[in-house]
């Protein structure tokens, strides 16, 4: 059986790259063809070379300022050749990105099974986060097998009319990746890393990179960083600035040359896994960094009005606290002063998976080989 996974962007590479490990060298070996389409390019590339994973095909169709529809379009015109060629069984996409959803489309018109991992998030909100609802929505039409991370995802999916035998309960891959990348004498390579006395000060980590927060409310999320960095003299916030260039030239008018403030390169995958690790808490718009940082007891506030992620906000771990600047500044502070709060949080469960998801989605396309095969 030929298996092809398909992706574009970091967060889908890291999410994936268990998932090639376990399907090339678990009990059934698969024949596995990874097919890149450059979505991102030196964020992708990062997180390729940490895996040791060499594309078959890479599309390359990342440009500066690209539109989703540029995306769309490049993906769904570049991968139709690379089906026909390599005719795989079963196409395997991640998550939520137009890559995603692309890529689900192009198997889909070559009559090709798509299997979804990390199927079944939902905010039930098409514009918030946007574009991403709806390429989640869209890929789970298009898929026949749906591998869901958490039992709320299980059940999304079932409210949709999706055939229970068709959805396998895995956890989520990212757990599988983290784990063994964190290391207590991790060396930093960013100097800027390299000499924080991490004993000393209180790291702020800062992530922001999602749509709906372009502009006024990125703008308003700086503002409360600049605050809290103003408030307390043991805080130190490290920024890695997404590449895209709007977020840049916002990040660098409103935080750019203030004490203890450092804006820097997004780090390669294993160093942002360990800066977390040391980090006090987290301030972020991303999905997965949710996922990944009660593995490591660090609270997060999510710098979103909607979670497609509610279990760890249901667990204590995540708190929504949305873009406005007081807000921000006011939960912020209460973690850095009220020692029970922040514990609280830290030390709720992790409810998003125990490492086994990857070994666990090979299992389920090795023992249904024949079934898969026969698919649509
Ligand atoms: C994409 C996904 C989002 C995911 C995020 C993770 C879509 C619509 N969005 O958003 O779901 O959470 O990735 O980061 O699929 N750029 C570079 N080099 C890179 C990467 C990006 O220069 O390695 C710049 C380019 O100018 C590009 C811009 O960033 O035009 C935006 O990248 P894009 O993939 O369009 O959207 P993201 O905001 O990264």
């Amino acid at each position: 059986m030929k298996v092809m996974t398909i992706f574009g962007t970091r967060p889908e590479a890291i999410k994936m790259a268990p998932v090639i490990k376990a399907l090339r060298f678990g009990t059934g070996k698969l024949d596995v063809k990874v097919v890149v389409t450059g979505q991102h390019r030196e964020m992708l590339d990062q997180v390729l070379c940490f895996f040791g994973i060499v594309p078959d095909h890479d599309l390359s169709i990342m440009r500066h300022g690209q539109t989703l529809t540029d995306i769309t379009c490049r993906v769904l015109q570049g991968l139709e050749k690379v089906l026909i060629w390599e005719s795989p069984d079963v196409v395997l996409v991640h998550g939520d990105t137009t890559t995603t959803f692309a890529a689900s489309l192009a198997a889909f018109y070559q009559r090709i099974a798509v299997g979804h991992v990390e199927a079944g998030l939902r905010s039930h909100n098409m514009y918030n986060p946007f574009p991403e609802e709806l390429n989640r929505c869209l890929t789970s039409s298009l898929a026949t097998y749906h591998f869901a991370p958490t039992d709320l995802a299980v059940s999304n999916l079932i409210a949709e009319g999706i055939h229970s035998s068709r959805i396998f309960l895995t956890g989520n891959t990212v757990i599988d990746a983290l784990l063994g990348t964190v290391k207590e004498d991790y060396v930093f390579q960013n100097p800027v890393l390299r000499d924080i006395d991490f004993t000393q000060e209180r790291i702020i980590l800062v992530t922001t990179h999602r749509r709906e927060n372009w502009g006024q409310p990125m703008e308003r999320i700086f503002r409360a960083v600049r605050q809290l960095v103003a408030d307390f003299r043991d805080v130190r916030i490290i920024f890695p600035v997404h590449k895209n260039p709007q977020i840049r030239r916002l990040a660098q008018t409103v935080l750019g040359g203030l004490p203890r403030v450092s804006l820097i390169e997004p780090p390669a995958y294993e160093e942002f896994a360990n800066l977390m690790a040391r980090s006090y808490f987290l301030l972020t718009d991303s999905g997965g960094l949710q996922e990944e940082a009660p593995s490591l007891g660090k609270p997060v506030l999510v710098l979103r009005d909607t979670t497609e992620r509610p279990e760890g906000v249901d667990a204590g771990t995540a708190l929504l606290v949305g873009t406005d600047t007081q807000a921000i500044i006011d939960q912020a502070t209460l973690l850095l002063t009220d020692k029970n709060v922040y514990t609280d949080m830290a030390q709720a469960p992790n409810p998003y998976g125990d490492g086994q998801a990857a070994q666990r989605i090979a299992k389920i396309l090795w023992e249904g080989r024949q079934d898969f095969k026969a698919a649509p």
